[in-house]
């Protein structure tokens, strides 16, 4: 299974807004671009707070005849409210992987809008995730961030390749997150660098496609 990362990251590699969500910096061009990427998918992670935050639907228009991706969200502490797009516009019933921990509350606002799967844990391990994902017979599995989902698949080393497509705006902030994010450093990030496979502009932004050396 491949695992793919894709952000939209800023001039100054923010990826979020100074309100801590993010909308209106992306071009029609980046959208289509990500209905590409999604319709070369079987499944999309989703981290919770980019569900809260951002609202996204997981649905693809930019790409005739596309078979949409299944949504897969992992939520390790509390649950989700029902009404969020994913739950109620999705081609695919989302799964929602949680933790032993969260399991009633999330069976209590989601049993009929989601598939659940508990870890039997209370930590979502990242390898543990690919593995059901691996089960499911999934091959091509698009992250979708937000950066903190995304440094936990860095940091277990799971990810094969990134998309970031650049956009043309400075935020400027101190302290606002990058494509991974967490109060500590990737371990070993200056041992592993990561390959320029393909570089493409349209309108206005630059497409850039990273894999695993
Ligand atoms: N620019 C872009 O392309 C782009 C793309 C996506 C998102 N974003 C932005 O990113 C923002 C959210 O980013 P974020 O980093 O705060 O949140 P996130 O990565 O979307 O979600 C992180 C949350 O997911 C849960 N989680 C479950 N398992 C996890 C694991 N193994 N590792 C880490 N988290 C896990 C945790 O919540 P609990 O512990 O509470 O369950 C964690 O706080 C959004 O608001 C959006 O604006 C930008």
């Amino acid at each position: 299974m491949k695992l793919s990362i894709n952000m939209a990251m800023t001039l100054d590699g923010k990826v979020v807004r100074p309100d801590g969500r993010w909308y209106g910096l992306t071009s029609s061009e980046d959208k289509t671009q990500m209905d590409v990427y999604r319709s070369q998918s079987d499944a999309v992670l989703i981290g919770k707070n980019s569900i809260l935050n951002d609202n996204p639907i997981v649905k693809i228009r930019a790409v005739p005849n596309a078979l949409n991706p299944r949504p897969v969200i992992l939520v390790r502490k509390g649950t989700l409210p029902p009404d969020k797009h994913v739950f109620e516009e999705s081609d695919h019933i989302p799964l929602i992987i949680c933790t032993k921990s969260n399991l009633k509350e999330i069976k209590t606002s989601l049993e009929n809008k989601a598939e659940i799967f508990a870890l039997d844990s209370d930590d979502i391990d990242p390898k543990k995730v690919t593995g059901i994902l691996k089960r499911k017979g999934y091959k091509n599995v698009l992250l979708e961030g937000g950066p903190k989902l995304n440094f936990s698949f860095l940091e277990a080393d799971l990810v094969d390749r990134i998309y970031i497509t650049v956009v043309p705006y400075i935020i400027g902030k101190t302290g606002l997150a990058g494509i991974a994010d967490r109060n500590s450093e990737l371990p070993g990030f200056d041992k592993q660098n990561w390959t320029l496979k393909q570089h493409f502009t349209k309108g206005n932004e630059i497409f850039l496609v990273y894999e695993k050396s």
